[in-house]
């Protein structure tokens, strides 16, 4: 059986030079990649008493999502700007390339609510820093941080001090 990091592609010069983009379409088009994908991100919250799964968008919908099925747990989408239709609080960011706003509705999260966010992949960290301030101005308590990937070269983590985040692959 292969293991999860032989299904990530990675692309030099991804969407911009000096990137090394980490693919996850490749995961996803193998039905046993997209299975080790979600059981091994699962795996990671096993003992963790969770109410509810946060997703960033786009990519931390593909992996939260289906823990959130699997664990009969509500789900919730942090999202980019203006896509929300409800009374949402929002967060601006810094990207490794560019910059970025998010938001979640008001009412996704109530006070004293155990959740767990999942993306894909932190690079700078600061998708993941904007969505544990909305979550936690809602009042929110984060168990966990979730990613597939880590680029643990761009110490994204140090954002996250404090938190209990953790990883499937880590790239150095
Ligand atoms: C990517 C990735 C993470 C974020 C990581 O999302 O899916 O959410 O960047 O970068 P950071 O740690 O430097 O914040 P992107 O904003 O490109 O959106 P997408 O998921 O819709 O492609
Ligand atoms: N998002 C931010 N940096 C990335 C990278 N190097 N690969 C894939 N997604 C990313």
């Amino acid at each position: 059986m292969k293991k999860i990091e032989e299904y990530v592609r990675s692309i030099p010069d991804f969407p911009e030079p000096g990137i090394i983009f980490r693919d996850i379409t490749s995961i996803l088009q193998d039905a046993d990649g997209l299975h080790l994908a979600i059981d091994s991100l699962q795996d990671l919250i096993k003992d963790v008493d969770v109410d509810v799964i946060v997703g960033a968008e786009s990519r931390g919908f593909i992996f939260g999502m289906p823990m959130a099925y699997n664990l009969h747990k509500p789900f919730v989408p942090v999202r980019k700007k203006g896509k929300l239709p409800c009374e949402t609080i929002s967060q601006s960011y810094d990207l490794e390339y560019g910059q970025a706003e998010i938001e979640i509705h008001k009412d996704a999260i109530k006070p004293g609510q155990k959740v767990v966010i999942v993306d894909d992949l932190i690079a700078t960290g600061g998708t993941m820093e904007a969505a544990v301030k909305l979550i936690e101005e809602l009042g929110g308590e984060v168990v966990k941080i979730l990613f597939l990937m880590e680029l643990a070269g761009l110490k994204g983590r140090e954002k996250l001090k404090g938190y209990d985040v953790a990883s499937v692959i880590r790239y150095e």
